[in-house]
């Protein structure tokens, strides 16, 4: 089984070393192997995506991926910024299906920003379509405008557009998962405004006919993301575009304490995947050893669990993240009162000795 480690910049490196740690105690002979991405790699190779890393991706059974960006490459042009290297491995790859699962550690229930009761056993799980929508949607750039308010001014514009099959096969995918869970799903839209949201819900409510054992409801994203705040364990599975669950997924990551808890998996439909934390590089901490390596930890056992067929070993390691959270260990971004601070480090050597 060969991994590509795929650190990139900013905390990335910091993080991924963690869950690499990890993954090494484990003793599951797994082959693994680095290669720069993102800043990293535009500053070693002069692309954020180098060929030789985009062909370990392709050879690799699974990707762990830390994180890039950094506002020092906001001036680049747009294909050498390092954000250019997530979106191009998720488009090579396929990878479409993205999971965020969104869970309330009961010891976290305090540093969630909601009151303890809306969140305690909370335990949903976003679905975000991730190689469509207006990110990638043709044609856009920038142009002199013909109409509008303002003739001849400047402007900007991107596409959004789904595909029937990119909509059939992501709803297959949250009917699949929510079969697994609680049996319901939330597709997310705003077909009141949008008519590729229309398309949406037409043809998740058309895939929804070959399942009718699981209950489908439909909500627009405004209404979602102001019930995520107001009631989130009402939810099991919500399936949405790829904008409105990067958007929604990062509201979600809150409910849960921080955003340096939430992994992710994005799948195509070989069941090869990227796993990488929901999180950005977050260059406001980076290189001061203190960021949250957990979400990167957890994404490596939800690869271990989808990717690599090895389910005990990821149950092992969310286990070994619950212990040491009851030992009473946080990261600055989880810490309360009555805890012990520790840094990115030591909150990986913690995880790797409960395991030991
Ligand atoms: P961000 O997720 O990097 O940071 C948002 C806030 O959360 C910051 O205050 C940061 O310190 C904190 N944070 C994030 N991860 C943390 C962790 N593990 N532990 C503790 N605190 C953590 O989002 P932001 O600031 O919007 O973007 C920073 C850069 O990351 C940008 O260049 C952006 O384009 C890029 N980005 C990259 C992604 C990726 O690699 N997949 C995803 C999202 C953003
Ligand atoms: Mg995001």
């Amino acid at each position: 089984m060969k991994i590509a480690v795929l650190p990139g910049d900013g905390i990335g490196p910091e993080i991924v070393a963690e869950a690499v740690k990890v993954l090494e105690v484990l003793g599951l002979g797994l082959e693994m192997e680095s290669a720069p991405v993102g800043g990293a790699a535009y500053e070693a190779a002069g692309h954020p995506l180098p060929e030789a890393t985009l062909k370990l991706a392709r050879e690799s059974d699974a990707i762990l991926f830390g994180a890039v960006g950094d506002w020092k490459y906001d001036t680049l042009d747009r294909p050498l910024r390092p954000e250019q290297a997530i979106l191009g491995l998720r488009k090579a790859l396929g990878l479409f299906a993205n999971f965020r699962p969104a869970i309330c550690y009961e010891q976290l229930v305090g540093a969630s920003s909601l009151k303890p009761e809306l969140v305690a056993g909370l335990d949903i799980l976003i679905i975000r379509e991730l190689t469509g929508d207006i990110y990638f949607g043709q044609p856009r750039g920038r142009r002199t405008a013909e109409d509008g308010p303002f003739p001849g001014s400047e402007e900007a514009f991107d596409t959004m557009r789904y595909s029937r099959p990119e909509i059939e096969r992501i709803a297959r995918v949250a009917f699949e998962a929510a079969r697994k869970r609680n049996k319901k799903v939330t597709s997310v839209d705003k077909a009141n405004v949008l008519e590729t949201f229309q398309f949406w819900k037409d043809v998740v409510t058309e895939v929804h006919k070959d399942y009718p054992d699981v209950q489908l409801e439909h909500m627009y994203v405004d209404n979602a993301a102001m019930q995520l705040v107001k009631a989130p364990k009402a939810f099991d599975v919500i399936v949405t575009g790829n904008m409105f669950g990067d958007i929604l997924s990062d509201e979600a990551s809150m409910l849960t304490g921080s955003i340096g808890m939430l992994p992710s998996a994005s799948l195509n439909d070989r069941k090869q995947g990227l796993y990488e934390p929901s999180h950005g590089s977050a260059p406001d901490i980076a290189g001061k050893g203190v960021a949250n390596p957990l979400a990167t930890i957890l994404s490596a056992a939800m690869m271990l669990r989808f990717s690599l067929g090895q389910a005990e070993a990821a149950d092992r390691i969310e286990a070994a993240v619950k212990a040491v959270l009851a030992q009473g260990l946080r990261t600055p971004d989880i810490w309360s009162e009555g805890t012990t601070k520790v840094g990115t480090q030591q909150m990986g050597d913690a995880v790797v000795n409960a395991l030991r």
